[in-house]
């Protein structure tokens, strides 16, 4: 079969992106970061994200081709996100996505983004030779400002959604936490960095586990619960924030009337890195004991981890560990591909367009809930 070609669009938060990949290698990427702006807000803002990726999205689609040395005559598809992400920002590259296939008379391919996350396990970086595609089934956990996720898939394409946080998504607290200590943003770098020269067991963070107690069945017996594959950090951050708070009343306002960069200014650097590696560890015990159970129930041949906290050299390292002990395969992309990039959705487009799965582009609305 000959190769296809496609060009991918990704602008669900705050990066502007395009790249074209030949099957499942990639031939360029280009990504514009919206970060510089944002920092000064202490997060995105939305309708700045959406006017930027006004401005951005064809210059960086123009210099996707250049790098890729090709041009439209050799594209077969256009793939684009359309969710979940900010409306805003997801409308920008759907319509963009939609005037381009009437224009090119090219056909049009939805992706979920968090499918493109997962799909960055499966693209085949040119230099490195030792890539082997992962095996099916799998587990994937996919970890970002916006989601946590753990996946079953039995083949390409079909995904069991079995386990998801019930309020904040990993990124989102490692944010939060970075901004009550007055570090910055986005949150998760400047976090793991601190926390190379903290005391991980400095301060005993929750963990918390949404697994429900043992019931009595009808004989009285206890009965184990099926354990919860779900997360929640919203308590995990309540809880840092009140240390941080804690730690800086030695001042004689009240802790109600302190803003949060009040408090982290009177909280020393050493103090500031404790805090950043225990919360730090408690993140990663939680997503590595989901993962375990995962594991244990679903037997994957391997594991994917994605999205911008796969980043996390510790995650990485601790992951490894334990999955070298389970003989499961582990996966992860280099950190480029781990934050948000359209690379991914190229490579997810791929597969879509092996199975001629293309969707009718006046149908194509950007949908910022969607689900997998
Ligand atoms: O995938 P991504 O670029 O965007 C979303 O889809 O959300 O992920 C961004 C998130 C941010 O919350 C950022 O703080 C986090 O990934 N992140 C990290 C690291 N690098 C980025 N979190 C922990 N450790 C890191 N090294
Ligand atoms: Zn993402």
């Amino acid at each position: 079969m000959k190769s296809v070609k496609i060009l991918a669009i990704e602008t669900s938060c705050d990066e502007t992106a395009a790249a074209i990949s030949k099957n499942n290698q990639i031939l360029s990427s280009v990504v514009t970061s919206q970060i510089e702006t944002h920092k000064g807000y202490g997060g995105v803002v939305p309708e700045l994200a959406a006017r930027m990726h006004i401005e951005a999205i064809i210059p960086v689609i123009d210099k996707a081709l250049r790098d890729a040395k090709t041009n439209w005559d050799e594209i077969d598809a256009i793939a684009v996100t359309q969710g979940p992400g900010l409306l805003g920002s997801l409308l920008i590259g759907v319509n963009t996505a939609k005037s381009l296939a009437y224009l090119k008379k090219k056909p049009i391919i939805a992706i979920n983004h968090i499918e493109g996350h997962i799909y960055a396990n499966f693209i085949r970086e040119i230099p490195n030779s030792k890539f082997q595609i992962p095996k099916f089934p799998l587990i994937a956990l996919v970890v970002s400002g916006g989601h946590t996720s753990l996946i079953y898939m039995k083949d390409h394409l079909t995904y069991k959604v079995v386990g998801q946080t019930i309020d904040d998504a990993a990124g989102e607290a490692f944010d939060k936490v970075a901004k009550v200590l007055g570090l910055g943003y986005p949150g998760g770098p400047i976090i793991s960095k601190l926390a190379e020269k903290g005391n991980e067991k400095a301060f005993d963070f929750p963990r918390i586990d949404l697994t429900p107690p043992p019931q009595r069945d009808d004989r009285g017996y206890l009965v184990q619960p099926t354990p919860s594959l779900n997360f929640s950090f919203s308590g995990l951050k309540t809880a840092v924030i009140n240390e941080v708070r804690k730690l800086s009343i030695s001042d004689k306002r009240s802790a109600t009337q302190l803003r949060p960069s009040d408090s982290a200014g009177r909280v020393s650097d050493k103090l500031k890195a404790d805090v950043c590696a225990s919360f730090q560890k408690a993140v990663i015990d939680v997503l590595i004991r989901n993962s375990a159970t995962a594991i244990k129930m679903y037997k994957p041949k391997s594991f994917l981890l994605s999205g911008g906290v796969a980043a996390n050299l510790e995650l990485k390292k601790q992951l490894k560990g334990y999955l070298a002990k389970e003989k499961v395969k582990f996966c992860v992309p280099e950190p480029a591909l781990c934050t948000d990039n359209a690379a991914m959705i190229a490579v997810a487009g791929y597969w879509h367009y092996l199975k001629r799965d293309f969707t009718v582009a006046d149908a194509l609305e950007a949908d910022p809930n969607i689900k997998l």
